[in-house]
């Protein structure tokens, strides 16, 4: 649009006789923003046909905010803890996920789907072009964008259409629920979880945990050659399953040089602890970086290697990371072997397994002794 054209066209401001969207216009020119087509959906407003697409709409919003109010009740009341057995309704747990997906996804596709419908069948159709450009909004700028914004306000009916919007809260109100629900996991104190495994002595009525194989079979040390390693977990009900995620152990049988060598490297609180027991030792394979299971054990540079960001640990110095993001060791867990000739931990791990957090320790010889 010429600079000619915009003087000539220029309306004032302050004429009292000015409508609301005689000034959303002049905005929308100040902007070198032209309307090519301007036409309101319903005419003639209160028709049967624009009562119908308000009542559909509103019914979009009312079924987004059910789904949402679903989503709450399932991050609340649907059973999601792993019971050790999946048999009958406890296998109702498996579903809470899917639930939870399914409740938000219906519920979020609905409300746009009640925003589409809104726009496309009861907003005015308009057109308009713009021509770009710099600089930042001038005092005159500002008023005419609050112009602007009254004007949409008008276009998009709130006011004269309270169906819509008791609709509209309706489905919104829930959703911003369904957003902070999941603080909700929060409030629950983990306890100790975060720091006992299935190896403590409380998971088998105060006798020490034996180390098993996942099949179930109790592990000796005429069980692994040397060199060679097992992934351990606690002998007891359910040690190789989720429940007891955080216990899974690779027990390594050392060559000779290598063992007596993490013997001279031990930290004093494993060798206070009897940890390593004749060649074998036992380290966490649980990550401490993110957690993913550390099992590849190169033996001949004695580094145990985490597939997923290449952290690498050394196993005959008190599993220290040497290369990659890992910052912590990997936690050992005490192990002995008992009169019928069966691994057993003789406490659980000393330090905490699992990646760092703020008030984990790093290193062995950082924990309280
Ligand atoms: S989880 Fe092991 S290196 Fe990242």
């Amino acid at each position: 649009m010429s600079e000619n054209k915009k003087d000539s066209e220029r309306v004032d401001l302050n004429d009292p006789k000015l409508t609301r969207f005689d000034i959303y216009k002049e905005a929308l020119r100040k902007d070198d923003i032209e309307i090519l087509h301007y036409e309101p959906r319903f005419p003639t407003p209160g028709t049967k046909e624009e009562k119908r697409m308000e009542r559909i709409v509103a019914m979009m919003f009312v079924l987004a905010g059910l789904f949402a109010l679903g989503f709450v009740a399932v991050m609340a009341f649907w059973p999601w803890e792993y019971p050790g057995e999946v048999t009958g309704w406890d296998a109702w747990f498996k579903w809470q996920t899917p639930m939870l997906g399914i409740t938000l996804g219906l519920s979020l596709a609905f409300f746009g789907i009640g925003i589409l419908t809104w726009a496309k069948k009861l907003l005015p159709v308009e057109e308009f072009v713009q021509d770009r450009h710099d600089g930042g909004s001038s005092m005159e700028d500002r008023k005419l964008a609050e112009a602007t914004i009254y004007n949409m306000t008008e276009d998009i009916g709130l006011k004269r259409r309270p169906l819509l919007k008791k609709a509209f809260l309706f489905g919104a109100a829930p959703l911003g629920l369904a957003a902070v629900a999941p603080l909700g996991g929060l409030i629950k104190d983990p306890g100790d979880s975060l720091t006992k495994t299935g190896f403590h002595p409380d998971h088998n009525d105060g006798q020490p945990v034996r180390l098993m194989n996942m099949d179930g079979s109790q592990l000796r040390p005429d069980m692994v050659s040397v060199g060679g390693q097992v992934t351990a977990f606690p002998a007891i009900p359910g040690g190789a399953t989720n429940k007891y995620a955080n216990s899974s152990t690779l027990l390594i049988h050392l060559r000779d040089d290598d063992a007596a060598e993490l013997r001279e490297n031990l930290y004093p609180m494993y060798r206070d602890a009897d940890a390593v027991w004749g060649n074998f030792v036992a380290y966490s394979k649980i990550c401490t970086h993110v957690g993913c299971p550390a099992s590849l054990y190169e033996q001949h540079t004695h580094r145990l290697l985490c597939p997923c960001h290449q952290s690498q640990f050394n196993v005959v110095d008190n599993a220290a990371p040497v290369f990659g993001p890992a910052a912590r060791h990997l936690p050992m867990l005490p192990i002995s072997v008992d009169e019928e000739g069966y691994f057993y931990a003789t406490q659980d791990y000393l330090i905490p397994v699992g990646p760092a957090y703020w008030n984990r320790p790093s290193l062995p010889e950082e924990v309280e002794e």
